[in-house]
């Protein structure tokens, strides 16, 4: 039965929005998709407005949801607080927030520039928390919201050689939404960190770490559809962490319990590249 009515609340309730950052492509158009077949009435964000545009349109006439987007780049500080205002301006009550936009910098940290690592930091992580700090206080005066992070199975293992801060704000990143959740749950509000394995989406091409993900065997490569749908299943629950599929349950249990010397050692067999000397 509750299952029934938090599904179904979105349609009684017009203005009620999920905002979905990294909408364009992979698990954030995906999981766009799930929550729209779920009545979910949609505002997309990313960079490339075409894309969302299309998306838009697709989403109102598949699912005969409310759809919108609004083109921005999560590099800018000022990002966050233009998405916020937009929302307030056209009247959308977002009560679902999914922080899902990433990339990864493949390059060895000596040869990043500092500003490289800030842009990052603030696409994975500050943007993050400020869009929570600014969506946060109108599901509080509602006593209701859901929060997703996407994160990664990376958050738990040790930090590669390349994308030296990709694990480590991954880490970060799992640490804040558990505080969220432990901290506004009896107010109505909760946080989920989702951590998917490698999936198959445009992020390893357009991180340029797609020789990585070629070399990693089939079985460990996950399919972005599912992996949306355990998302949004896991956010709905309230889950403090999630790790979809199977496999990647049993890799984060033995990240927990191997010595991190172990998981290099089986890493170098099973995804070369992520921790070899370059
Ligand atoms: N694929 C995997 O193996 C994997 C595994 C674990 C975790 N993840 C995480 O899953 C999330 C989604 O990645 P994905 O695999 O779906 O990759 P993807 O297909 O490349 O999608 C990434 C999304 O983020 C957006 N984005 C990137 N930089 C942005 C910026 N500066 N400002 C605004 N939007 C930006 C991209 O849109 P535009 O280019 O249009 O801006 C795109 O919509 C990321 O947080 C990633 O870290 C992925």
């Amino acid at each position: 039965m509750s299952f029934l009515i938090i599904n179904t609340l979105p349609f009684f309730m017009k203005n009620s929005y999920a905002l979905i950052t990294g909408a364009s492509s992979g698990i954030g158009l995906e999981i766009a998709k799930s929550l729209a077949k779920r009545n979910y009435n949609i505002v997309l964000t990313a960079r490339r407005q075409e894309l969302l545009k299309k998306i838009t349109k697709e989403l109102i006439s598949t699912y005969g949801v409310e759809a919108d987007y609004i083109s921005c780049d999560l590099m800018d500080p000022n990002a966050p607080g233009e998405l916020y205002a937009f929302c307030k301006q056209k009247g959308y009550q977002v009560d679902l927030l999914v922080n899902n936009a990433g990339y990864a910098i493949p390059t060895a940290f000596e040869n990043t520039t500092m500003e490289d690592e800030e842009k990052f930091i603030r696409v994975l992580g500050i943007s993050v928390i400020a869009l929570c700090k600014l969506f946060i206080k109108d599901m509080l005066s509602k006593g209701k919201g859901r929060i997703m992070i996407i994160s990664s199975v990376a958050a738990f293992a040790p930090p590669s050689a390349i994308q030296t801060l990709y694990g480590p704000i991954k880490t970060f990143m799992n640490r804040f939404s558990e505080s969220l959740n432990i901290n506004y749950n009896h107010k109505g509000i909760t946080s989920t960190a989702v951590c998917p394995g490698y999936t198959i989406t445009n992020f390893h091409t357009s991180s340029g770490v797609q020789k990585q993900m070629d070399d990693v065997p089939n079985f460990m490569k996950k399919d972005a559809v599912r992996v949306a749908e355990a998302a949004v299943q896991a956010t709905f629950k309230g889950k403090r962490t999630s790790v979809p599929s199977k496999t990647f349950k049993i890799i984060v249990f033995l990240l927990k319990i191997i010595p991190p010397s172990f998981f290099l050692l089986v890493s170098s067999v099973l995804a070369p590249g992520r921790y070899d000397k370059k």
